[in-house]
Order: structure tokens, then sequence, then C-alpha cells
């Protein structure tokens, strides 16, 4: 009777002294699980004289139900100090001020491409578009590239092997106004380009935004004129700028454009190539049925990119498509 007694006390000591439901647990194993001490007490009941049986049965059972009740109080109280303990811990503060929002801002390029639109829509140039996705009639067959004409290769072209390709540039969208209107044109066609090329000055893909002006007496000095107007408007500083005498097979006379440049890795400073240009070429005005002995006119083709980089003082185009929000912050 004394052990059943002492068992009872130093049970219900330890049950006060769990600090939490798994030692509790581990308790209730012990004393009343199947090979706890009590359930051994209630197995010896058996061998045990009648008379002597009742009185230590009693005590044995009293000593259970103690146990159990000390157990259920104990978990109850651990149960809601966890609960209490996680509500704290998880607490939201409704009354904290908002952290706000990050203010976006357009990408360079973005505001570059913008920028050149409204200067030119402001000359009275109308804007056209066309597919990104062209075949080599438009790219290239229109524009008066012969079928394995060398300056072809000059272009590092994306083909799907299906006969369609990217366009490498948008003139093919000089040919679609051509096609579906009369002359006079005046045109600008803003949009994305793309080419097999990547170094400090060159992306595989890239925006141009092409000019065309068709009309009777249209002449090399009107395109001079309306790249110098443009060029002072875009940059709003004076640039040392150059024509630069070129080809393609699409204009005649042909040139390019350079600005005076800083590399910005303290070599000399040199020239970037910023637009194609010159007369279109007869073969060109013919295939799209306008006379060429009638009308004349002037095309270009400009990077965006390039302009950027020269307007923002950027000395890699490639930074431009990185998409280090530290870098494009700055254009803010
Ligand atoms: C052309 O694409 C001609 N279609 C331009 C043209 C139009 C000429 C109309 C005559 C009449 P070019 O390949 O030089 O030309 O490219 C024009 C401009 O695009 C270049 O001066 C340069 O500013 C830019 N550019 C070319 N390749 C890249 C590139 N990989 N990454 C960024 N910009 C480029
Ligand atoms: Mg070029």
């Amino acid at each position: 009777m004394n052990a059943v007694t002492e068992l009872q006390t130093r049970a219900l000591a330890a049950i006060e002294a769990s600090e939490n439901l798994q030692s509790l647990d581990d308790l209730r194993v012990r004393y009343l699980g199947k090979k706890g001490e009590i359930t051994a007490q209630l197995k010896s009941l058996g061998s045990m004289e009648p008379e002597q049986r009742k009185a230590f049965g009693q005590a044995v059972n009293a000593a259970r139900d103690a146990l159990n009740q000390a157990i259920a109080a104990r978990r109850s109280l651990l149960e809601s100090q966890a609960l209490e303990n996680r509500l704290l811990s998880e607490k939201v503060d409704v009354s904290l001020p908002g952290r706000g929002e990050q203010r976006g801002g357009l990408h360079p390029v973005t505001m570059a491409m913008e920028r050149a639109i409204g200067i030119f829509t402001k000359l009275g140039f109308d804007v056209a578009t066309g597919p990104e996705v062209e075949d080599d009639h438009y790219n290239f067959e229109a524009l008066n590239f012969p079928p394995h004409h060398p300056a072809r290769a000059m272009h590092d072209t994306f083909y799907f092997g299906d006969g369609r390709l990217l366009r490498t540039h948008t003139s093919p969208v000089q040919i679609r106004v051509m096609e579906i209107s009369k002359p006079p044109y005046r045109i600008i066609a803003p949009g994305k380009v793309f080419r097999s090329d990547s170094d400090q000055t060159h992306t595989p893909m890239f925006h141009q935004v092409e000019g065309l002006l068709v009309g009777e007496g249209v002449s090399m000095a009107d395109l001079k004129g309306v790249l110098h107007t443009f060029v002072n408007a875009f940059f709003e500083r004076s640039l040392a700028m150059r024509f630069r005498p070129s080809y393609f097979p699409f204009t005649e006379p042909s040139a390019e454009v350079d600005i005076g440049w800083e590399k910005g890795d303290g070599s000399e400073p040199g020239w970037l190539e910023i637009l194609g240009c010159g007369m279109v070429h007869p073969n060109v005005l013919r295939g799209c049925d306008v006379d060429p002995e009638k009308y004349t006119g002037y095309a270009f083709g400009m990077g965006i990119e390039r302009l950027a980089m020269l307007r923002y003082g950027v000395t890699d185009l490639r930074q431009f498509f990185e998409n280090d929000l530290e870098f494009l912050r700055q254009f803010h």
C-alpha cells in the first residue's frame, strides 16, 4: 500500500512539473501505458490473497484515476499555453503603417523610342507597322537583294526553316506601305528587329525606326536636312556627326551616319554608327508599282539602342537587356 501511495505522489509531482505536451505524454505512457508502473501494480492483483486484493485494488484504481485527472488537467493547461504562444508569435499588427510601393519608370529604350517617334510625328511623318515574322520576299527580295547576294550574309538572319524568318530590319515595312497605297509616302516604322549578333554595341534583338519619304523632286539634301534636324532635337546638344558613304541594295546612293562617342574605357573618342540611309533604289519603287521617273524618295533606318546609349551615356548596349534594377532606376 505504501508503495502505491509513494508511486502516486511521485507521478503527480512529475505531471505537475512537465513543461510540454510531449513530456506529459511520455509520463502517461510511463505510468498508465501497457507496460506502465500503475498497470504493473494492477497486474499483480491476481497473485494476492482475496482480502488483501480488495483494499489494494481500490487503492491502485484510485491512484490511476488521480493520475488520469491530473494528466487531463495538465494537458489542457499546456494546450492553452501553446496556443497563446503561437498567437503571440504570429501576431499581425494591423495598425502598422503600410510599406508603400516603389515607383516604376519607363525603360530607357522605351523612352528613346518614344522620343524619336515624337520628333518625327512633329515633322509630319505617320506611323506604320509590319510583322516581326517576315518572309524572304519582304525582308530581302523586294528590297533588291538578289538571291545569293552577299549582302544577305551581313544580316545574320534567324530562319524558321519553313521560308519564314525574323525580320533583320524594319525596311520590309517600306514595301508593305508602298504595296497597299499610292505615293506620296511620308511614314516612320518603329519596331523590334533580330540578328544573331552580340557584343558591346550589338544585341540579338534591338529596335529600329525606319523612315520613308517619297514624292516628286525629293533629293539627298532633304534627307540630310531631316536627319540633322532629328539629331539636334533628339540629343539637345551638339554632337559630332558624319555622313559616310555606304552600300545597301535598296538605296542608291547610300550612306551611314556616325556620332562622336566616348567608349568609356579611357580610349580615344571614336564613332558610333546610328543609322543607315539613302535614296530609294529605282528597282524597289518599280517593284511596288511606283514610277521612278516621276517619284524619288529617301529612306533611313536608325538603331534606337544606339541613340539611347549616346543620350544616356551608357557604354555597353547589352546592359539595356540585363534587367538590373539598379541600372534601370537611374533613368526614372
Ligand atoms: C539596316 O538595317 C538598313 N535597313 C538601314 C537602312 C534603312 C538603310 C533604309 C537605308 C535605307 P544596318 O544593318 O546598318 O542597316 O542597321 C541600321 C542601324 O541599326 C545601325 O546603324 C545600328 O544603329 C543599328 N544596329 C544594327 N545592328 C545592331 C545590333 N545587333 N544591335 C543594336 N543595334 C544594331
Ligand atoms: Mg550598318
